[in-house]
């Protein structure tokens, strides 16, 4: 019973939150009148006592006081002597836990808000560098059309956006303060819930005492935000995998986010990417034991409840590495252009470039358009070269519209030059992103 009851090995992450909690507790308890106004001052010393010992030695780990509250309430009695024993009334553990998380989980929103703040930046950062900077485009994985790196960065930038929004919906909606929802009922103490609300930063107390102690909600709005964040982590990281693939060769990822082989001596190895690949699984994982965790559980309290620590911490754990690996390797990471642009200006990427010049110079309609850059393409590829390699007479062979204005449009800077639309690859419109970036991030 010890062993499975006992979750003070891992909510004493929760000491910080614990000791506030009983402070706004306590210090509400002496202003209502329900202890002494001598006792609360006691009590609140003594927590800070408690709170000083934990910093220098760390928060002593005994399975017999089962968790943290136990723990900090414990070592308080023999700190101050029997009237520690008042710190409890008009509360449980049930709100208590309830109260101590959900800071918790306050605390790791805004931790992943600053850190996906930085990566946004450095993301901005590195598409002005590059808003000019040619490489193909894929579906598929297979040459699309042309776009700029610049481009292709400014996409994650607004991923990591929508995170953010994700994160900040989440942080509203958990802002309620539980405490004084007692173990279950509400109390018949005459306390005051707005003020410990106040004290903690909450927006205000939660409304009902069932919900407030069963409700698990704002765990698992961080876990959902976080396993989507996880996944556009996963994919950029993915990007970087491939492009550091020698075949590819589009960057040389930093050393310092890369690691060697034991025994293959040319290599190096994309390991912090991998990692946030293999992160956002485990991350995912931690949701998902969560979500099965509290789906059959009857109102209020049961004690499955103490299950929903661990897959937070670990999930926040992961997140916070797998941004702070992202970050370093969009902030450090070398672009090759050269190689970019040589890969654009193979697989025909700007092929829908001449059926969209058959229908804007020759007013045929973009099905037959098409139909035509279908042959272009084929002589081009038997021939072993670039669209805009095939004499003017083939193409003219191939569709007697076809005149030597064409091959304008036919080079990968015309390709994304002409594609201006709001939000599209042409530099000059990924300009205005970044710059709106850089005045929505308070860079400007
Ligand atoms: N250790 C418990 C948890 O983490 C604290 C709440 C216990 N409440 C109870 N009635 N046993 O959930």
């Amino acid at each position: 019973m010890r062993e499975i009851n006992a979750s003070i090995p891992f909510d004493k992450a929760l000491w910080r939150q614990d000791i506030a909690a009983s402070k706004a507790h306590v210090a509400m308890l002496g202003a209502c009148g329900v202890v002494s106004g001598e006792d609360a001052i006691t009590i609140r010393d003594g927590l800070d006592q408690v709170a000083a010992e934990y910093e220098v030695s760390g928060v002593p780990e005994n399975w017999d006081l089962e968790d943290i509250h136990m723990t900090t309430e414990g070592r308080l009695a023999e700190l101050i002597g029997p009237v520690a024993g008042r710190l409890h009334t008009a509360r449980s553990r049930n709100d208590q836990v309830a109260t101590d998380f959900r800071l918790w989980v306050r605390d790791a929103v805004d931790q992943a808000d600053a850190g996906l703040e930085a990566l946004q930046q450095a993301l901005v950062a590195r598409a002005g560098e590059h808003a000019d900077s040619i490489m193909p485009g894929f579906t598929h994985l297979q040459t699309a059309q042309p776009v700029t790196l610049g481009h292709h960065l400014m996409a994650y930038y607004e991923m990591i956006g929508r995170d953010r929004s994700r994160f900040a919906d989440a942080r509203k909606r958990m802002n309620r303060s539980p405490l004084g929802a007692a173990a279950l009922a509400g109390t018949g103490f005459p306390i005051d819930r707005v003020m410990t609300a106040q004290a903690l930063g909450f927006d205000g107390p939660t409304d009902n005492s069932l919900d407030s102690v069963s409700d698990r909600d704002f765990a698992l709005d961080y876990l959902m935000a976080a396993a989507q964040c996880s996944l556009h982590l996963s994919r950029l990281a993915e990007e970087f995998i491939i492009w550091a693939s020698q075949p590819f060769g589009f960057v040389a990822l930093p050393d310092s986010l890369s690691t060697g082989s034991s025994i293959m001596p040319q290599k190096k190895n994309p390991d912090a990417a991998e990692l946030v690949r293999g992160h956002s699984g485990r991350i995912v994982g931690c949701l998902t034991s969560l979500m099965i965790t509290m789906k059959g559980l009857p109102l209020a309290y049961s004690k499955d409840m103490q299950d929903d620590k661990p897959p937070v911490f670990e999930a926040a754990g992961l997140l916070a590495l797998s941004i702070a690996a992202m970050t370093g390797m969009v902030a450090e990471t070398r672009f090759r252009t050269d190689r970019m642009r040589g890969a654009a200006e193979l697989g025909f990427a700007t092929a829908t470039d001449l059926a969209d010049w058959l229908v804007r110079e020759g007013n045929i309609p973009f099905r037959e358009a098409h139909h035509i850059t279908g042959s272009a393409v084929k002589l081009a590829e038997q021939r072993g070269v670039a669209l805009d390699q095939l004499p003017l007479d083939d193409l003219k062979a191939i569709d007697s519209r076809i005149d030597e204005r064409v091959f304008k449009a036919l080079s990968v800077e015309a390709s994304v030059a002409a594609r201006g639309s709001h939000g599209g690859t042409a530099p000059e419109q990924v300009r205005l992103r970044v710059a709106e970036a850089r005045l929505a991030l308070g860079l400007e």
